[in-house]
């Protein structure tokens, strides 16, 4: 028959033509092909497909859900959707397979079923694609199980060490709060081990199999902090966001949430957060739908929590809801007989980093380390150890290899700790006795005292007067 006489006279002749060609020929050139029906149950497979799946009697698999044999499978999507998938790439075990649906219609249109076509061997020109999809997809499993093991706590309560009364006395109260599963507050200053203990907590509670998910409210910007704490839904905005975000409130579920520096927390989140802690559910930005989250708080801050309810920077209603059990730890300096194990423990975890010989402490280094403050708290001394490390070769540390790490006496900070003043009190200080000194070095001439200050004439007298200086 002439081709061309029978599209003119027939189109649907042509169909009915290639149809079953076009059929026959991906049957050929396809690993394999499975019919679901509209509930996306098995109905038929070929022989190719039947033994990709490991069975040899299709008896085994017909009737049941396509998913149960082949679980990337998305014909339960096209009998829903009844939407083709062209072209798509699957995986199934350790393989990639280009895999074509189709939905089936009967003759008024209804969706009763769909066909997948799964092609592979045929496909060299594809290879390159599929060698770079599978090894996005290796990267995508590693990046999962490292976020996986980021979110299994580093520390447990042994990690705490000391063994002092008030380092006993923490790890009493921790034992305590990990049983509770109360909401824990842990009060203490720079570097004393809040997320150390925080960890700990989680990891000795009934909650230690589920995440432990942290938030440094210090350290994300306020506008993001909303959408990292609650989620972003899908479609919510564009760009980056569009496939929307889970907050961590969702990624903590079942486990423990860790809200550092909470003091910093910014008030519009916090009245957020005092909700979602009364109601324990949240909302994503841009949904309006509210998910029921479980989630363990445990909440750090080294600021003093009560003073910043006085002036107003922290609501006292989320002061009152965080404080049921509060664990205050306690500074290395009033912790003076916890330093030689805690050097010995830096000293020994200093030794695995670097791969340096291992060093020991002497006690007149314990004595030069006992008389100093440590504002940095036990993050500092793990430095300061780390530094007196890199800085001598000798087996024993001794006062000296401390003498040019260490500050003199008081540390630097503290110094300048005990001389804080308003900022226009140290200004005006500073503008007067650089205006004495300048007048005395011109013998009272106030042009050349001008000069030297590089001010104004003009200005000197303006500041000679505000500063009631004579001369
Ligand atoms: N009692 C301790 N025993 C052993 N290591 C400790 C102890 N306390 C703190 N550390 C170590 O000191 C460092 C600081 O601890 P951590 O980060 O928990 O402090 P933090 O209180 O959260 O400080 P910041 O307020 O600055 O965040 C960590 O390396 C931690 O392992
Ligand atoms: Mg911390």
């Amino acid at each position: 028959m002439d081709l061309t006489e029978l599209f003119t006279k027939n189109p649907d002749g042509l169909k009915q033509l290639a149809a079953p060609a076009l059929l026959h020929r991906l049957g050929d050139i396809c690993e394999g092909t499975i019919a679901v029906d509209a509930q996306a149950r098995i109905v038929w497979l070929n022989d190719k497909y039947l033994h990709m799946l490991g069975f040899s009697d299709p008896q085994a698999l017909l009737g049941r859900d396509v998913e149960e044999f082949i679980p990337h499978s998305l014909l339960r999507q096209v009998v829903t959707t009844g939407e083709a998938i062209l072209l798509d790439l699957m995986a199934f075990g350790s393989e990639t397979f280009v895999v074509t649906r189709l939905p089936l219609t009967d003759s008024t249109g209804k969706i009763i079923g769909a066909v997948g076509f799964c092609l592979y061997e045929k496909l060299h020109h594809l290879k390159p694609l599929l060698g770079k999809f599978s090894r996005l997809q290796e990267e995508l499993a590693e990046t999962r199980r490292q976020l996986v093991e980021n979110r299994r706590p580093r520390y447990t309560l042994a990690s705490y060490v000391g063994n002092g009364p008030a380092s006993l006395e923490v790890k009493r109260q921790a034992r305590r709060a990990a049983q509770l599963d109360t909401t824990v507050l842990l009060l203490g200053e720079t570097g004393t081990g809040k997320e150390l203990l925080a960890q700990a907590i989680h990891a000795s509670s009934d909650r230690a199999a589920q995440a432990f998910i942290a938030v440094n409210a210090a350290a994300i910007p306020e506008t993001l902090l909303e959408a990292e704490f609650f989620g972003v839904a899908a479609g919510a905005y564009t760009g980056a966001d569009k496939r929307g975000r889970e907050g961590k409130f969702k990624l903590a579920h079942g486990g423990t949430l860790f809200l550092d520096e909470v003091g910093d927390m910014p008030l519009q989140i916090q009245a957020k957060l005092l909700r979602v802690l009364q109601e324990q559910e949240i909302e994503p930005l841009g949904s309006n739908k509210v998910i029921k989250v479980d989630v363990r708080i445990i909440a750090a801050t080294s600021i003093n929590l009560q003073q910043s309810v006085a002036q107003g920077r922290f609501r006292s209603d989320l002061y009152y809801r965080l404080n049921v059990l509060s664990i205050n730890l306690p500074p290395l300096r009033d912790r003076s007989t916890d330093l030689e194990a805690l050097c010995e423990s830096a000293l020994e975890q200093i030794t695995e980093r670097t791969g340096m010989p291992r060093r020991e402490i002497t006690q007149s280094a314990l004595q030069r380390l006992a008389a100093y403050d440590w504002p940095g708290n036990v993050r500092e001394l793990r430095n300061v150890l780390e530094k007196a490390v890199l800085h001598s070769d000798s087996k024993r540390l001794v006062a000296e290899d401390f003498a040019t790490i260490l500050p003199q006496g008081m540390s630097l900070l503290s110094t300048f700790a005990q001389e804080v003043q308003p900022l226009a009190q140290v200004v005006a200080e500073a503008e007067r006795k650089a205006i004495t000194a300048a007048l005395q070095a011109a013998g009272g001439k106030k042009i050349a005292a001008a000069q030297l200050l590089g001010i104004s004439r003009a200005t000197l007298y303006e500041k000679l007067a505000q500063l009631k200086l004579t001369v």
